[in-house]
């Protein structure tokens, strides 16, 4: 759910509690993560759909050269959206300007960053849905048609000025869109849903990875590593560079199906790709709500985790893989998550409901 230096500020001509970057922001973040991180529509695997049509979009706006409609991002973390957002800038061939909801707690940081963004430049707002309100009504002109008020002098002499600033795209993005207010995700444009990805788009991404990084890879080691990935390309690139240290210091440096399987074990990594959290919320229902139904509030306390986190990051790749239903009572455990923890429903009578 991070991505390095997020939160940080780098301060520059605006207040420093700002974190205003541009396409450079990279150079801080490791060499690793840089070279894997696709620059272009071309390189970036999956979401064809998503990405079939920015590409139209973005090539109509290329072509009027106007700026590109607003565009919102959503979807679980990792999945690419801020990979996507400098595709898109990189795309049109502007500048990337990089900030994050919760950074941006006065209009005038936002009023800062907006003043300075050339002709159709591409501001990104990480974490959308935690912008505070003021700052997310100061927004709404500016979006619209590119002008924002503020307010110059003090006491009796205050006035508001109208300020027109430069065609703009701003690319929004969240993992909670069910939390942004309708004024605002009305002023999008382009909203584009990004889905987990399926095994063999991953191990795609992982040969990919492996190709950049050098390292040799049997194909079913990859398939393994994708399998083991939860949907997500972080979590294999990640896994990757896990099994590659492996590779090194127990094998000769090849990533065979033998290592990957010892390393992902030694890492604890469920065969499924589960993660703790994903493990917990089966495991609270099933030994604390005798396999649901139960309420989402009543499972968010009982593992000590924010609803809306698990609604939206946890949840739907649970139910996607058919652990979990949603029910009009609540959510509710399948066989398959009984299996996946070794338990037998029908057999320990505890299980029975
Ligand atoms: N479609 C893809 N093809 C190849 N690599 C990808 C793809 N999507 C994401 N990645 C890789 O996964 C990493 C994580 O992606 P990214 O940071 O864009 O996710 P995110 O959706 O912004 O996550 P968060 O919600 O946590 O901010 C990237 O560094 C990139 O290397
Ligand atoms: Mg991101």
């Amino acid at each position: 759910m991070n991505f390095p230096g997020r939160e940080e500020s780098t301060g520059g001509v605006m207040d420093d509690k700002i974190a205003f970057r541009t396409n450079s922001w990279d150079k801080e973040d490791k060499e690793l993560d840089r070279s894997l991180r696709p620059a272009g529509f071309d390189e970036f695997c999956g979401q064809q759909k998503v990405v079939s049509n920015l590409k139209v979009f973005v090539e109509a706006a290329r072509m009027r050269g106007e700026a590109l409609d607003h565009v919102l991002l959503h979807g679980p973390p990792g999945l690419g959206k801020t990979t996507l957002a400098n595709i898109i800038a990189n795309e049109l061939g502007v500048n990337l300007r990089l900030t994050s909801g919760p950074v941006l707690d006065k209009p005038g940081d936002l009023a800062g960053i907006l003043t300075n963004l050339e002709k159709n430049d591409v501001l990104f707002i990480d974490e959308i849905h935690r912008l505070s309100p003021v700052v997310e009504e100061y927004l709404y002109s500016a979006m619209e048609d590119y002008t924002i008020d503020i307010l110059i002098d003090k006491g009796p002499s205050a006035r508001s000025v109208q300020l027109t600033l430069n065609p703009f795209t701003l690319v929004g993005a969240t993992t909670r869109s069910g939390l942004l207010t309708s004024p605002l995700r009305a002023r999008f444009g382009i909203t584009c849903h990004l889905e987990y990805y399926n095994a063999d788009i991953l191990t795609g991404i992982i040969e990919r990875a492996a190709h950049i990084l050098r390292m040799p890879i049997i194909q079913v080691a990859a398939v393994e590593i994708a399998s083991r990935s939860r949907g997500t390309p972080r979590i294999a690139n990640a896994l990757l560079r896990r099994v590659r240290d492996f590779a090194q210091v127990k094998g000769d440096g090849t990533i065979t199906l033998e290592i990957t399987r010892y390393a992902l074990d030694a890492l604890n990594i469920d065969k499924h790709g589960l993660d703790e959290m994903d493990n917990r919320i089966l495991r609270t229902i099933i030994e604390k709500f005798r396999g649901g139904p139960v309420g989402l509030s009543t499972i968010a306390t009982a593992v000590g985790e924010d609803p809306g986190t698990i609604e939206e990051v946890y949840e739907p790749f649970l139910i996607k893989e058919g652990y979990i239903k949603r029910t009009p009572r609540g959510r509710e455990v399948t066989g398959i998550a009984y299996a996946n923890l070794g338990l037998n429903r029908y057999k320990d009578p505890d299980f029975l409901f």
